[in-house]
């Protein structure tokens, strides 16, 4: 009796909330493309097959690619014979570590470094060590796939192996420090939170454990390559098109102007699409073949030798007074991150915003293992810390019998916990209220194991989600405003499903008081302005921002080039608006000249202006962090130790939604992603190996549909005062705090509390 993930109207949205006048925005909705439910306009491409992805460009004189990874963990390339392999039909090239140009290590993905795209410090068939098993020892490339794979299995390798550190356990801290890629600071203590704890009236104090998670786009990492003497074009499956194309400027050693990285379609991201090593060996190989080059990886090797979510193993201890107010907040724990990995698990950050606390203490330790360097997956670190503290507090709710959702109002903070800094907007409150109405909370029965149907043993429980606003310090945008009256506005972001042409285009026409037909917004190419990268929940507002910067410096030039004739002569930027195609005074509306007026009167087919947006500041003078409220209702056999959701509600609250199709479409993909987290999804490694068993999607196993129910959506719909259209990102917030919603009605049916990730049967029984 599982309803298939069923489409609900969308509610929550509210319009009138900005008009007239409400809007932080003046300009934006008078148009009303701004909030409309406008399906995806690149949608029909992709149904007829006409989007074409990166592996699957045409080109003239095309060879393929296959990979050779290594079996072992760590050791030396003993003994390497590519003969046969070389020899086989249709081979060009057989790249190893002892043909493979020479190159610097690959520039990192940092705060100082924004530019470039690397997760990986490791050299790249440099040299004959292996650091960890599925490193890339060969690659073969030849005219047909077939011949390429075959000739991939006649490469013999011997191995000389070394002892390698496999084991989470046995791991050491290494002396890296920050939080996370923003949060520098890791050690955080308020008080003495182990004193409160010991002689707190009530108090948990729990240890909890989520396993490796892997990344699985429905596209697999792939590029087409095509040098051109010293130009380099790459078809790439990227979220960050320009660090991409600055990274292969400089391995290469070629100018940046000369490399062109393509994207325009990109078959999920999650955080994996930015810059591994098969990119570099299917540049180099290109290169050496004299021929263009395709490399898509196997599902396999995207396990292999991509990168995925750390393991972590975090303590949560709360203290709490007879009224239920905390007095501790303890988030210490492990994740795994080689000194060469780029991106710490920031499982804490959320419990530094989320609660006040008399005392406090967070730190995240990395341990240092032989493994494929780590790296972002939706919500790096808050979708499984979340976990661990909403646990925690259902854990402290159900201790002193208090109704959870009432015991996180009591300990809901005015201003941000640590840093003292105002909220630039907050309604978690108001998301709990609202989400616990829609989805009937009242009906709950606190008791744990109450609730029988048959076999079924059937509970509900609620969780805390949260992600930071960030805004990316990069972004620019190019308007084209031309004489048909249509505008071209064209930026090097990235599209890797979730809509950004579609609501960028909805921003623009109400920016430019232009219908929505008239818009073309172009992306994927890094010849295009410099965009933002697709990461950390940004993309959307930083481009509104730039295109809302290149719109003010179009009413500049048009009014300019509209001259001393014009009705609009003598006004300047700040006193006309964007309306219905034309300059308009604010204060005498009649003095108008529409676009196409101005421009052919000045004899211009189009113009043409570039701008960035302006610095994000308010990120650091404000606490801008979006919340959720997230519901779930299931049911637990007590025969099999099966969980099955029923219902899954979750409650936003993350400013302005822009088009709530595409919004909840992610906010649901992102609670799937939950469901997987709580209930199956599992890296397995052999400890012994250090090699991954599970690397198939038959065996690493993402929520199918049957496994999907009902999944309502709501949100607020407060506009964010302190961001461009009072937007924030929604991308990652909708995985956070699924998995502890999950986890705390399995305890509410069951009366068991597991603290150990996913929830699989055989730990409920
Ligand atoms: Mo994300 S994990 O910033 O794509």
């Amino acid at each position: 009796n599982v309803v298939i993930g069923s489409v609900r109207t969308v509610i929550g949205w509210v319009p009138e909330r900005w008009l007239p006048g409400g809007s932080p925005d003046p300009l934006i909705g008078r148009h009303g493309a701004v909030g409309r439910q406008t399906a995806q306009l690149d949608g029909p491409l992709k149904v007829r097959g006409e989007a074409k992805f990166a592996a699957e460009v045409a080109v003239e004189g095309l060879c393929y690619g296959a990979l050779v990874n290594s079996t072992i963990t760590r050791g030396r390339i003993a003994r390497l014979d590519t003969r046969a392999a070389e020899a086989a039909p249709g081979v060009v090239a057989v790249l190893t570590h002892r043909n493979m140009p020479r190159m610097d290590p690959v520039p990192l993905m940092s705060v100082t470094n924004i530019g470039a795209a690397g997760n990986s410090g490791l050299p790249i068939m440099q040299d004959d060590q292996v650091r960890y098993n599925g490193q890339v020892i060969a690659f073969v490339v030849a005219q047909t796939q077939q011949e390429a794979d075959h000739a991939a299995t006649l490469i013999e390798i011997d191995y000389e192996e070394l002892p390698a550190r496999t084991r989470f356990d046995d791991a050491k801290p290494t002396a890296r420090t920050p939080a996370s890629i923003l949060v520098e600071k890791n050690d955080v203590s308020v008080g003495n939170a182990e004193q409160e704890l010991r002689q707190a009236a009530y108090r948990v104090d729990n240890v909890y454990h989520t396993p490796g998670h892997n990344h699985n786009a429905i596209e697999l990492h792939g590029l087409t390559v095509i040098w051109e003497g010293n130009k380099l074009t790459v078809h790439d499956a990227t979220q960050a098109i320009g660090p991409t194309a600055n990274t292969l400027a400089k391995l290469f050693g070629i100018k940046r102007e000369d490399v062109r990285v393509l994207s325009p379609f990109v078959g999920g991201g999650f955080g994996v699409k930015a810059f591994w090593d098969h990119q570099v060996v299917a540049v180099a190989a290109a290169r050496l073949a004299g021929r263009p080059v395709r490399l898509m990886l196997s599902r396999e090797a995207v396990y292999r030798m991509i990168g995925g979510r750390s393991p972590t193993e975090q303590r949560v201890a709360i203290a709490a007074d007879a009224e239920g107010r905390f007095t501790a907040l303890v988030h210490t724990g492990y994740s795994v991150m080689p000194p060469y990995a780029v991106a710490p698990e920031q499982y804490t950050l959320g419990s530094r915003s989320l609660y006040k606390s008399k005392t406090c203490r967070f730190l995240q330790q990395h341990l240092d293992l032989d493994v494929v360097p780590n790296t972002y997956m939706r919500a790096p670190g808050e979708a499984v810390g979340s976990f661990a503290l909403e646990s925690a507090v259902d854990e402290l709710a159900h201790q002193m019998g208090i109704d959870p959702i009432e015991l996180r109002r009591r300990n809901e903070p005015e201003v941000h916990p640590l840093s003292g800094t105002p909220f630039s907007q907050r309604a978690l409150t108001e998301a709990y209220r609202r989400g616990a109405e829609r989805f009937g909370w009242d009906r709950r029965n606190p008791e744990p194991g109450a609730r029988r149907e048959g076999e079924w043993l059937i509970g509900m429980g609620c969780a805390t989600g949260s992600f930071p606003y960030v805004r990316m310090p990069m972004g620019s945008a190019r308007i084209t405003l031309s004489q048909d009256g249509r505008a071209t506005i064209a930026s090097a972001a990235q599209d890797m499903g979730m809509g950004t042409s579609t609501v960028q285009s909805q921003h623009a026409a109400d920016r430019l008081g232009l219908p929505l037909d008239a818009i073309t917004f172009e992306l994927g190419d890094s010849d295009l302005p410099v965009g933002p990268v697709a990461g950390g929940s940004a993309q959307t507002v930083s481009l509104i921002a730039a295109v809302a910067a290149a719109a003010e410096k179009l009413v500049g030039e048009l009014l300019r080039l509209a001259g001393n004739d014009s009705p609009l002569a003598g006004l300047r930027a700040g006193e006309v608006r964007m309306i219905d195609g034309a300059l308009v005074g604010i204060e005498d509306p009649s003095r108008r000249e529409s676009y196409v007026s101005i421009l052919s009167r000045s004899g211009r087919p189009s113009v043409s202006v570039t701008a960035a947006g302006a610095a994000p500041l308010e990120m650091f003078k404000f606490a801008m962090i979006s919340t959720s409220a997230i519901f779930c209702e299931l049911r637990v056999s007590s025969v099999t130790g099966e969980v099955r959701l029923d219902r899954l509600l979750g409650s936003f609250d993350c400013g302005t939604i822009l088009n709530p199709r595409t919004a909840s479409g992610q906010f649901r993909g992102g609670m799937i992603m939950g469901i997987g987290l709580a209930l199956s999804e599992e890296t397995l490694f052999d400890q012994r190996s250090g090699r991954i068993m599970n690397a198939t999607l038959a065996d690493y196993h993402v929520p199918a549909h049957l496994d999907v129910p009902d999944i309502d959506v709501i949100w607020n719909g407060i506009p964010d005062p302190r961001t461009p259209l009072g937007a924030r990102g929604i991308g990652e917030i909708s995985i956070t705090g699924v998995g502890a919603a999950i986890a705390n009605a399995v305890f509410n049916a069951t009366g068991k509390r597991v603290r150990d990730l996913p929830l699989t049967p055989d730990k409920l029984l």
